[in-house]
């Protein structure tokens, strides 16, 4: 889940993560955004976290110590909580190890079909760590504000990263988030992203909604605060055409 701040990142990660897992798929989210927003979306607060992405990056706790259950059976969660704990120095210095997310996803990846990782907007340090630990990237874009250079910066920086050191990662998708239909920016954003990146572009487009705002003012995902509105249908239409991709790419392979 990778692009600037403000586009709907950790809405899309939280909501989409959550629509997978009402889809009973078993899914992780990992928030690696040093600002835990994904916590508050889920109702984390500082008490409720045993450990975090910090001890990980510290070595002091293994990853399975630091997973939490959630209101959705099939939904668990590690929290980022950096900026909460002393650890700050230790985790810097680790940063540059690539590899810390990856070595620690190997101890529980098979016990779950998708692992959604939440990005800060920055493309480098623990952005890199993540992509590196990636099977493919999905780049919400705020719909009617975004350049195009900024996406071409973006999928340059895919591009480095594929040949430096993950050579199998993929995009999944672009996804346009905060999608009016009846603006004519939105309908300019959208033509223009189809002429130069149609092949990545998602059918799915997730409506400029404030009920997205509101349920993550009470920390809760979309379909748990209303099920029945365009917000949580559009993001459960997101998690359906990412399964289906992966079911098609899955039968390509064998
Ligand atoms: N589809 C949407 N409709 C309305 N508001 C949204 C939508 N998606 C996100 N937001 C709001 O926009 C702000 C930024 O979203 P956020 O997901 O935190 O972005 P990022 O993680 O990319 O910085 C938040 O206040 C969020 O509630
Ligand atoms: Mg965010």
């Amino acid at each position: 889940m990778h692009s600037e701040r403000g586009v709907g990142k950790t809405t899309t990660a939280v909501n989409l993560a959550a629509s997978l897992a009402v889809a009973e798929k078993k899914t992780l989210l990992i928030d690696v955004d040093p600002f835990g927003a994904s916590a508050i979306a889920l109702g984390f607060t500082p008490d409720k976290i045993k450990a975090s992405l910090s001890e990980i990056f510290a070595f002091t706790h293994s990853i399975k110590s630091a997973i939490h259950k959630t209101d959705l059976e099939y939904l668990d969660f590690v929290p980022s909580n950096i900026y909460n704990v002393n650890m700050h120095e230790k985790f810097i210095q680790n940063l540059e190890n690539r590899l810390v997310i990856k070595n620690a996803l190997k101890d529980i990846e098979d016990f779950y079909e998708f692992i959604i990782i939440d990005c800060p907007p920055t493309l480098k340090g623990i952005s890199t760590n993540a992509l590196v630990a990636s099977d493919s990237i999905l780049i919400p874009i705020k719909s009617g504000h975004f350049s195009l250079e900024a996406v071409d910066r973006l999928i340059s920086y895919y591009e480095w990263l594929k040949d430096v050191s993950n050579p199998t990662l993929k995009i999944e998708g672009i996804v346009l988030t905060m999608y009016e239909k009846d603006s004519k920016v939105t309908k300019i954003s959208e033509r223009e992203l189809k002429m130069k990146y149609s092949n990545y572009l998602l059918e799915t487009v997730i409506p400029n909604t404030n009920l997205l705002n509101e349920a993550t003012f009470y920390g809760k995902p979309l379909c748990l605060f209303k099920l029945n509105s365009e917000g949580a249908e559009a993001y459960l239409n997101l998690a359906y055409e990412i399964i289906e991709k992966n079911n098609k790419e899955e039968l390509k392979v064998k």
